[in-house]
């Protein structure tokens, strides 16, 4: 399988001049309904975890604290000229999803919008995401994945060898990622192409 962080590293700097003209508008509807599912409140602390271009700052509430990463340099360059031209403080760096530079129990709010099905080792993000979030933190996915009630079937694993190297996987499943990741999930909504994308809001499971 060519799916590698250093290959993402590459591909997505490539992708980055033409990322909005394929992901902006295509997928506003389906951030709208993730992020419109976290209980907001003033003073929050939120990081965003491989978040591209910034398309999700439009959309988050101006009264929070934001916080923004991604492997690649090219993706965190445009993030920050998003954010100027959108009059938002966001401090933003260049971070690998399965080692992020912050303390457990720091943000009130991760979001995790169309990586999961991208880093070679989701449950490593997971871990990490959990890590970070404070302990009735909330993790807000969007994504694409695989119906949780049957794995991939042979053709969708043959077409994945595909899809996986050049954008994104198709057979990975939302809710065993997250439960086994140590997340109780509270909101599972189909955003978009029937309920091949959904929007997920989880919490720390508690106790563990
Ligand atoms: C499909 S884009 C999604 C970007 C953004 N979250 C959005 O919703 O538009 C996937 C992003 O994940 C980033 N990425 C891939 N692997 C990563 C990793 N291991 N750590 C951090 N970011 C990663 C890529 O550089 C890319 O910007």
């Amino acid at each position: 399988m060519f799916n590698t962080t250093a290959w993402n590293r590459i591909r997505y700097g490539l992708y980055a001049p033409v990322y909005d003209l394929v992901a902006e508008r295509a997928f506003r509807g389906a951030r709208r309904t993730a992020l419109g599912q976290v209980t907001w409140q003033p003073g929050m602390r939120v990081l965003l975890v491989g978040a591209g271009t910034g398309l999700d700052l439009p959309w988050l509430p101006r009264d929070v604290e934001l916080h923004a990463t991604d492997l690649s340099p090219a993706m965190v360059s445009r993030l920050g000229q998003r954010a100027e031209a959108l009059g938002r403080d966001v401090q933003a760096g260049v971070m690998d999803a399965e080692r992020l530079d912050y303390p457990d129990d720091h943000f009130d709010v991760v979001v995790m919008h169309l990586i999961l099905a991208v880093m070679p080792a989701p449950a490593r993000g997971l871990t990490e995401a959990r890590r970070v979030l404070k302990p009735e933190g909330q993790l807000c996915v969007m994504d694409k994945f695989q119906a949780d009630d049957r794995p991939a079937g042979l053709a969708r694993r043959g077409l994945n060898a595909f899809t996986s190297a050049i954008a994104t996987d198709i057979t990975r499943q939302a809710r065993p990622l997250l439960e086994a990741a140590g997340f109780v999930i509270e909101q599972d909504t189909p955003v978009m192409m029937g309920s091949l994308f959904r929007a997920l809001l989880a919490r720390r499971a508690k106790g563990e």
